[in-house]
């Protein structure tokens, strides 16, 4: 479905949507005392802070703003719920909310207007147009209109089946993008990568007919703020079908073209940074190939030299993830930067642990930063939880024959990836595991269902807050 965002102070539109600070407000908008008081009695029945009506007039929608950013976007979602399920393509928005709930009620509302129709022969041909009225400013709604968009390219890019998004379809894909909003995009061929010495991406590869790519993208403002950029690392492995150590959980492969969601994060905050021109400066380091157990694949007791110089016994080659990390992490020092976040659909373990409900986080940067970014996840709802890297994990991870493995023992699976990650750091470093919250199989109201499109405002909410913080 498409959606349009236009600005009329008056409605022209049949259909109203009313988002007010208290029921009595809607005086204000022109109701009438017989109607607030029928919109008083129900929302007092059904104790919820959304209600509709329709009458000769058209739709009328009415929300009353929640305590939580988060409770602004559900209802929303529920009123994008009323719109379609009375086939209304029109809706004409005023408000009298502060600029951030007015942000959260957009979010939810354009992001549950999400399909992904590529492969359908018939589309749906469906679309919601929302005109924004009084109280919302232009400013609201260019950066909601941004972030929207940049979410859900993340989510096309990962609900984009493996059959066409190989990792050089997915290189075509970020230039694309980076071309259309203005960040530049350098892509590392197989060549490259091979002159590079990249051994964790090039292992990985080796059971595969395509050729992995290595991508740079840049958000490098005139007047950044930062001196030293900040790195955004992650996985691109378009498909993981686990190589040679086959995925043993029945049906977990048929989800498998989600496992690049840390780089489409990573693409959806470059969008939606440069499209705003935020300054900061920013780059983005995305490892991309499939994982496949073709007739030369890496094989679990190989012993492998990374692009840092250290070996590795892979054990298990469907632990390729943090190969592939690991080799941009090292790729990432040569900028000497200020902080470096990898993303990554990186374990099992982190979905077991937390499931989809949030994001699975370590790393060795400053209380300062990780509050930062716990403060981003909150806001956005996107939340982290901060794991701990206690170095006994990191004893599980001591190879024999190589300096070490890339598999741990029978638990704290999402641990020792990280602590895997942390032999290739050197700077201020977060890891992100978001494998629980990247795709879905079951819809959950703006989030949808499939690609979440998971990151995105949390990189954006936290760039946002690192440009207008060092502004001062
Ligand atoms: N891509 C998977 C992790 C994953 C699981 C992503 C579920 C999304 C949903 C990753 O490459 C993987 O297979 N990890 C293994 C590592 C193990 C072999 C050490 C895992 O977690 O089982
Ligand atoms: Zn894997
Ligand atoms: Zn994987």
């Amino acid at each position: 479905m498409n959606y349009k965002l236009s600005h009329k102070t008056k409605s022209t539109f049949s259909n109203q949507l009313f988002f007010v600070k208290k029921v009595a407000d809607l005086k204000q908008f022109g109701l009438s005392a017989s109607k607030i008081k029928l919109v008083k009695e129900n929302l007092a029945k059904l104790k919820l802070n959304r209600w509709h009506f329709n009458d000769a007039d058209g739709l009328t929608l009415i929300v009353v703003e929640e305590d939580d950013l988060e409770g602004n976007r559900k209802n929303a979602h529920e009123c994008f719920n009323v719109l379609n399920n009375n086939k209304m393509e029109e809706v004409h928005f005023a408000t009298n909310g502060g600029d951030d709930t007015v942000f959260s009620f957009l979010e939810g509302l354009l992001l549950s207007t999400y399909t992904f129709e590529k492969y359908k022969s018939e589309k749906s041909n469906q679309h919601l147009h929302v005109q924004v009225g009084a109280g919302c400013s232009k400013e609201v709604t260019n950066v909601v209109q941004a972030l929207v968009s940049a979410t859900m390219d993340a989510r096309d890019l990962v609900n984009e089946p493996h059959s066409y998004l190989n990792a050089t379809n997915y290189s075509k894909e970020i230039k694309r993008i980076g071309k259309r909003d203005g960040f530049k995009v350098e892509v590392f061929n197989k060549k490259k990568i091979e002159s590079l010495k990249m051994g964790g991406v090039l292992a990985v590869n080796k059971g595969s007919v395509q050729p992995p790519t290595f991508n740079i993208l840049e958000w490098k403002p005139k007047k950044a703020t930062n001196k030293q950029p900040i790195v955004l690392v992650g996985k691109g492995v378009v498909y993981d079908t686990g190589g040679l150590s086959l995925k043993p959980t029945p049906n977990s492969m048929d989800i498998m073209k989600c496992d690049m969601g840390g780089s489409a994060a990573v693409v959806g905050a470059l969008s939606a940074i440069s499209k705003l021109q935020l300054p900061v400066h920013v780059i983005g380091l995305i490892p991309a190939t499939d994982n496949r157990p073709g007739l030369d694949a890496v094989a679990p007791g190989d012993v492998i030299t990374m692009y840092s110089g250290k070996t590795v016994e892979v054990l298990n080659t469907d632990a390729e993830g943090r190969l592939i990390l690991a080799d941009a992490l090292h790729y990432a020092k040569k900028y000497k930067p200020q902080l470096v976040i990898d993303l990554a659909t990186l374990t099992g373990a982190a979905v077991a642990a937390i499931g989809p409900q949030g994001i699975v986080t370590m790393g060795n940067a400053s209380e300062e930063v990780k509050n930062k970014l716990k403060n981003s996840g909150e806001a956005v709802y996107e939340r982290l939880v901060e794991f701990p890297m206690w170095k006994e994990y990191g004893e599980m991870l001591k190879s024999e024959v190589a300096d070490i493995k890339n598999l741990g023992g029978p638990y704290a699976g999402a641990i020792t990836a990280g602590k895997f990650l942390e032999h290739f750091v050197d700077y201020p470093w977060m890891h992100m595991d978001i494998a629980g919250a990247a795709y879905l199989r079951t819809p959950d109201s703006y989030r949808g269902k499939n690609g979440t499109g998971v990151a995105v405002r949390l990189l954006f909410n936290f760039l946002q807050n690192e440009a207008t913080a060092s502004r001062k």
